[in-house]
C-alpha cells in the first residue's frame, strides 16, 4: 500500500510515521509514503498557493494551478491512484471505508488549508470525499492521518498477532467488550471472575454480552443498527 500526501506541511504527517506500528510497517515495506508540496508546483515566482475568494469574504483559498499540476504529476507517475479529499462536507469516514480502502494499491490524500480548496480541483480530481466528524479543523493533515492510520491497520501484515483485528470495535457493528489485564484485583476493583476460570466458551459469551451492553449504553445509534441486523 502506498500513501501520497499533497500538503503544504509534510512534517505534520511524517512525524506520525516515526514510531510504533506505522514505523514498523514502513520498515517492513508493507507501507510506503511520500509527499508532494503544492508550493513546489507553483507557476508564480513568489510560490504563492492561496488567493482571496472570488465571491469576496474572509479567508484565503488554495487556487487551482498548483494543485492541478501536483495531481497531474502524481497521476502520470502512478497509474493506479485513488484520490481522497478530506473535507468537512465529505461523507463520514467509517471502519467499513477503512477496510475497503485497504484493498487499494495507491491512495492520495489532498490536504486543504485556510478557507479550503477551489471547488474545481475537487470536481476534477476527487474519487471520494470524507469527513472525520462534524467539526472544522485547520487543515486536512489530521483527517488524512486519521484515515491512513485506520486504513493501515487493515493492510495484511501491519498488525502483529497480538494486535489482531478480530473482535474489534465496529468490526461487528457493536463496540468491543471492555478489556482487563493483571492483577485480578487492583485498588479493591476486581475483574469479571469468569475471565479467570479458563472456560473460553463462557468467556466469549460474557464478552459478547458486555459488548452489546456497552454499545446500548454508549452508542444507542449503533445498537439500533445491530438489533436490526440480528
Ligand atoms: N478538514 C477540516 N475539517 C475536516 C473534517 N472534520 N473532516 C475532514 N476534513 C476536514
Amino acid at each position: 500500500m502506498h500513501f501520497s500526501y499533497v500538503t503544504l506541511f509534510p512534517n505534520l504527517i511524517s512525524s506520525y510515521f516515526e514510531d510504533s506500528i506505522l514505523k514498523r510497517a514502513l520498515d517492513k515495506k508493507l507501507l510506503t509514503i511520500d509527499f508532494y508540496n503544492p508550493r513546489d508546483f507553483t507557476a508564480n515566482k513568489h510560490h504563492k498557493v492561496d488567493d482571496t475568494q472570488a465571491s469576496g469574504g474572509a479567508g484565503m483559498v488554495l487556487f487551482p494551478q498548483p494543485l492541478y499540476d501536483t495531481l497531474e504529476v502524481i497521476k502520470k507517475e502512478h497509474p493506479n491512484t485513488y484520490i481522497i479529499f478530506p473535507v468537512p462536507a465529505g461523507k463520514p469516514f467509517r471502519q467499513i471505508d477503512a477496510k475497503r480502502l485497504a484493498q487499494k494499491e495507491y491512495l492520495v490524500f489532498v490536504c486543504g488549508r485556510y478557507e479550503g480548496i477551489d471547488e474545481r480541483v475537487i470536481e476534477t480530481y476527487a474519487d471520494e470525499l470524507f469527513s472525520i466528524g462534524d467539526y472544522v479543523l485547520t487543515g486536512g493533515e489530521l483527517p488524512s492521518l486519521v484515515m491512513s492510520d485506520a486504513i493501515s491497520r487493515n493492510v495484511d501484515g501491519v498488525l502483529g498477532n497480538s494486535e489482531s483485528l478480530s473482535m474489534e470495535s465496529f468490526e461487528n457493528i457493536v463496540l468491543e467488550a471492555p478489556c482487563f489485564s493483571k492483577p485480578p484485583i487492583y485498588e479493591n476493583k476486581s475483574i469479571p471472575s469468569e475471565f479467570l476460570k479458563g472456560n473460553h466458551a463462557k468467556i466469549t459469551s460474557l464478552k459478547n454480552k458486555m459488548s452489546e451492553m456497552k454499545t446500548q449504553y454508549f452508542r444507542p445509534d449503533l445498537f439500533s443498527r445491530f438489533k436490526a441486523k440480528h
